[in-house]
């Protein structure tokens, strides 16, 4: 079944067993941002999407997302700069959620799931190739401690997060028979009786009928999809995956347990045998991996996959020119965002520079909060520890300290993140914390302080709670002062010899 099955060489590009990797998703410390919060003229709206404040380092996320969008920029680099607790990562992660999300939308109401459809090729409308969608746009997201971390060699860790943010949207015909469900007899095996299961289904369509024997495997599908009569329905050919539309329009009105959610579909015209074009998206890691022999597509799932070969990539690189020459595929450039870039050594900033060169290169996000520093690896300083020949080919997107006002803004969205009832006094003090301390240290104290609130049996918190958790808790500067108060007392004490960095 794969694209290029007439050829010697067949790389697999089933997106299916994919579709499992795409996160579940928790209250995290970006769980609030729901995109960039920027209207169609790209201007920030002051609080949108979960974004407060920071409007020019949103306008120009906003500008290189459009650019990411037009799908024909690659190898761009941005870099994201500014003092810890910034926002850059939560600006990367608003530059992920509005490529994930369908509409580039200013009201945030996007739906998460049309990724996933388009990726199974289920939307119908996507078929055409050149379709203006761009909701599978990849974003691969790592930080730059990860290339130390993993068993394979830095560069080779590079080269696979770039392949992860390379999409190919290739197209594949398929045999599919597409009915409306007019009966499903399934004979139940009698106690004890091992036979396999084995059944009929009888479909139609405006112009012709006809019944299916079903085998065990069928069945099953059949029965996961809870398929019942009346529902219209495709099967595909080749993999035997069953789909269900919708419901029937002509049993809308003997059917009264439909949910709000039913979608009604009217009955197909034709033959019940189609051939279906559909479009599917995957990055060329996946078929990397799936196509490395060693490996196999189960590595995806364990992110277990060693090093790949260059020749499966050179294989891999070759058959998807092939495929674009013919038509059949198409690169989108996605986004590689490494945070905490700073970590890079000189090996890895230099595989940058030639990787950003390449055409098949993804536009590169990278954030630090460094200053001056050594380059890792050297004894060369160098503006965020970056070597200049790479800052060079850099956007530098500069993000600024909040204010109090939106200090106090954003706590008040992560008390509805966190679902924590909070008094505005409350809020208030945990404000004048955050501006004392940090924001990220005041955002901390949500969930402790709703915690102490819970222990006195109040759902709501009050400012005895916050200073409580306050007081529980201490910030790195009160950390700090503590250590050196007692500095005779701790093992290893160094303060008097070097200096800190605080
Ligand atoms: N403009 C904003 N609107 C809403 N929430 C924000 C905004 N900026 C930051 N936050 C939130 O504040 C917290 C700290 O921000 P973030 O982690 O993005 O900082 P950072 O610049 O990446 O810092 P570091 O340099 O330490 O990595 C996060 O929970 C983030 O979601
Ligand atoms: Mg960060």
């Amino acid at each position: 079944m794969a694209t290029g099955g007439e050829t010697t060489t067949t790389i697999k590009t089933t997106a299916q067993e994919t579709d499992a990797l795409r996160g579940i998703e928790r209250i995290g410390a970006h769980s609030h941002i729901r995109g960039l919060g920027l209207d169609d003229a790209l201007d920030a709206k002051n609080v949108s999407q979960g974004m407060v404040g920071q409007e020019d380092a949103r306008k120009a996320c906003g500008v290189i997302l459009s650019m990411i969008k037009s799908g024909t920029i690659a190898g761009r680099g941005v870099l994201l700069a500014g003092q810890p607790g910034t926002g850059k990562t939560a600006l990367a992660m608003g530059i992920a959620k509005s490529l994930l999300d369908s509409d580039y939308g200013v009201n945030g109401e996007g739906a998460g799931g049309s990724r996933k459809a388009s990726l199974r090729g289920q939307d119908k409308s996507s078929n055409n190739i050149n379709a203006e969608s761009n909701e599978e746009t990849p974003f691969a997201m790592m930080a730059g401690s990860e290339i130390f971390s993993t068993e394979i060699s830095k560069t080779e860790a590079l080269r696979q997060a770039f392949r992860k943010a390379i999409g190919v949207r290739i197209r594949e015909e398929t045999e599919i028979i597409e009915g409306e469900v007019v009966e499903i007899e399934i004979d139940r095996p009698t106690a004890g009786n091992v036979a396999p299961k084995v059944g009929k289904l009888t479909l139609k369509t405006t112009d012709m009928e006809t019944v299916y024997d079903l085998g065990t495997k069928m069945i099953e599908s059949i029965n996961k999809e809870k398929v019942t009569s009346g529902d219209v329905i495709t099967i595909d050919k080749s993999t035997g995956r069953v789909q269900k539309l919708g419901r029937s329009f002509a049993r809308s009105r003997d059917y009264d347990a439909t949910g709000p959610t039913t979608k009604f579909v009217s009955c197909p015209e034709g033959e019940l045998q189609k051939r279906q074009e559909i479009v599917h998206t995957v990055t060329l890691h996946e078929i990397d991996v799936i196509n490395s022999h060693t490996q196999g597509f189960m590595a995806l799932f364990s992110g277990d996959t060693g090093e790949i070969r260059d020749e499966v990539r050179e294989q891999i690189d070759e058959k998807v020119a092939e495929w674009r020459e013919e038509g059949k595929a198409e690169i989108i450039p996605g986004v590689l965002f490494i945070d905490e870039v700073h970590m890079l050594d000189v090996e890895c900033f230099s595989f940058l520079n030639r990787a950003l060169e390449n055409d098949l290169s993804p536009v590169l996000v990278v954030a630090t909060n460094r200053g001056i520093t050594k380059i890792r690896g050297t004894n060369y300083r160098s503006p965020h520890g970056i070597p200049i020949d790479l800052l060079d080919r850099l956007l530098i997107i500069q993000t600024k300290p909040y204010t109090e006002k939106e200090m106090k803004l954003i706590v008040n969205i992560r008390c509805e993140e966190e679902d924590v009832n909070m008094s505005e006094d409350a809020k208030d003090l945990l404000t004048k914390i955050g501006s004392e301390t940090s924001l990220r240290y005041a955002i901390q104290l949500i969930s402790a302080s709703s915690l102490v609130a819970n222990k006195r049996k109040s759902a709501k918190v009050e400012t005895d709670d916050v200073s409580k958790a306050y007081n529980l808790f201490i910030d790195v500067k009160r950390s700090t002062k503590f250590m050196m108060e007692y500095s005779s007392q701790y093992v290893y004490n160094e303060a008097n010899e070097t200096d800190m960095e605080t």
